[in-house]
């Protein structure tokens, strides 16, 4: 099966030039949608995680059900003001701005082995932005998973972890 049959591509948004790249295609397909988990399944396992952390939002849409089926923890990294209770953040640099990520302070363990997941690597930076939240935190980050990678924009040359995606485009 070829999993790029199942995304759906939508020009000009959310900005004008921008291509989206949708996996609410591949979501609504069961059999997509199992396929693509259980090839990432054994992508992932092949680091040997501890626990899996998904990014809001799109990524809970991937670490949950791969930590459900590889019998692990799954811990939400999430947008500012959103987890109750004590956190931690990583705040870092936008084009325009700032952005902030968040993970419970007892989310992980110091030395515990974490792969992050997200649908899609483009430019990096959140990814980026998660794995020095979780080192932060004292976690090991052994691997970055997505079901789509963006190429061209070279999101992986910023990452100095494994990172392996289902899927590539190179334009
Ligand atoms: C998108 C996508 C990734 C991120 C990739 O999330 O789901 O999380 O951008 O971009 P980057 O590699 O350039 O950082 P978005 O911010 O659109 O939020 P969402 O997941 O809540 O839809
Ligand atoms: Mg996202």
């Amino acid at each position: 099966m070829d999993i790029k049959d199942h995304i759906r591509q939508i020009p000009d948004f959310p900005k004008p030039g921008i291509n989206f790249y949708d996996i609410s295609t591949l979501l609504a397909h069961p059999d997509a949608w199992q396929v693509s988990m259980g090839r990432l399944a054994k992508k992932v396992a092949a680091w040997q995680p501890d626990v899996l952390a998904g990014i809001e939002s799109r990524g809970f849409l991937v670490a949950a059900p791969l930590a459900l089926k590889l019998g692990m923890g799954f811990v939400m990294v999430r947008k500012p003001n959103k987890l109750p209770g004590d956190v931690k953040s990583h705040t870092y640099d936008l084009e325009y701005g700032s952005d902030t990520v968040e993970i419970q302070a007892d989310a992980v363990q110091p030395g515990q082995r974490v792969v992050i997941c997200d649908d899609l690597l483009a430019t990096g930076g959140t990814a980026l932005a998660a794995i020095n939240l979780f080192r932060e935190a004292g976690a090991e980050v052994v691997g970055v998973a997505s079901i789509i990678e963006l190429s061209f924009l070279e999101g992986r040359k910023r990452l100095d972890v494994p990172f392996d995606a289902l899927i590539t485009y190179d334009e």
